[in-house]
């Protein structure tokens, strides 16, 4: 009765494992080449995320020939983070010919969603071919994956602009943080209320500290600002801060992962909030110079507790959108 007992609740768990939330873990392998659906290379670096609805879409560079200069910027989309699907080359020479113009590089795209126009919004860093322009640029469209009308490239307050990200707070307030003077200060600036503009620099961070890759998040009340020192496409150590509100008072830097990011740089930390819990995944670059289109992807899932966040080397490990969590591959 017992081995009765034992083998109808082991029935019961190996059809719960195939038809229930087992099937919605899904297996991130760092260090290898990651496909889309169609096995095609994903060509998306320096990228950012947005989710809408329950996808998640994912923007980069596209690489795929090689050199640095501007190709296109390649939207995916995905529901699980790991079956990515193309959807479409949303920014490309042929958007604006200052796009076309000899020498343009465009790098580290983030999308944002701005509920009073309907438009998605992009910022960019926005360079010529020996990084000597430093700006940003900023490109629109009405549907996620469509064609992207640039709207303007500049120097925001006139400040250099290189590395870049975006951040959406709660609120809906949007900020725009980017490495400025020659990459040894890093600006955060607030946005216009249409996201198409900087409304007002909200503070100059490290000045001298030659910081790259920000990439931004707020969980439990707190700002945490990632970024990378400042060598090319050769990794070197994350570092972070903290700060209680956008303005500061930010914290010093703190060193995060190994002294080379586990041979990653970072480009956006996703929060995937589920129906269990949140897990927050540090999405870095793993950069290959020469051979930019080898150039991979290293996921980590970062650990956040009593302010501090902690980074360690999961070769092979899984997530399951729908619950947020994550474990050991199992
Ligand atoms: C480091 C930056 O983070 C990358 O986006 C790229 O601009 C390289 N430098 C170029 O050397």
């Amino acid at each position: 009765m017992r081995s009765l007992n034992y083998l109808l609740s082991f029935g019961c768990l190996a059809l719960f494992t195939v038809n229930g939330l087992a099937r919605d873990w899904q297996t991130i392998v760092n260090g290898e080449y990651w496909e889309d659906t169609d096995g095609a290379r994903i060509q998306a670096h320096g990228g950012g995320f947005i989710k809408v609805e329950d996808t998640y879409y994912w923007f980069g560079e596209d690489k795929s020939h090689n050199r640095h200069l501007f190709k296109a910027v390649n939207c995916y989309a995905s529901q699980d983070l790991v079956n990515w699907t193309f959807r479409h080359a949303v920014l490309t020479p042929a958007t604006h010919p200052d796009l076309a113009a000899a020498g343009r590089v465009i790098e580290r795209p983030k999308v944002l969603y701005n509920e009073q126009t309907g438009q998605f919004v992009m910022w960019m860093h926005w360079e010529s071919s020996n990084y000597g322009a430093a700006e940003c640029g900023i490109a629109r469209s009405g549907t996620i994956d469509g064609d992207y009308e640039l709207v303007a490239h500049f120097r925001p307050n006139d400040n250099m602009s290189r590395d870049c990200t975006l951040f959406r707070d709660d609120d809906g307030t949007a900020y725009f943080a980017s490495a400025a003077n020659e990459n040894a200060d890093m600006i955060i600036y607030r946005l216009t209320d249409d996201y198409l503009d900087i409304q007002e620099q909200v503070v100059t961070l490290w000045p001298g500290s030659y910081r790259e890759a920000p990439a931004l998040l707020k969980t439990g009340g707190m700002y945490y600002l990632f970024t990378s020192g400042a060598t090319g496409w050769d990794p070197n150590q994350a570092k972070y801060a903290t700060a209680p509100a956008m303005d500061g008072p930010w914290s010093a830097l703190t060193d995060i992962g190994d002294h080379i990011t586990f041979d990653s740089q970072s480009t956006y930390i996703i929060p995937v909030a589920g129906t269990d819990t949140t897990t927050i995944i540090f999405c870095g670059d793993r950069w290959q110079d020469p051979d930019l289109q080898s150039s991979k992807y290293i996921w980590l899932p970062l650990h956040i507790e009593d302010g501090k966040a902690a980074l360690s080397w999961r070769r092979i490990w899984q997530i399951n959108t729908a619950a947020g969590a994550w474990r050991m591959s199992q």
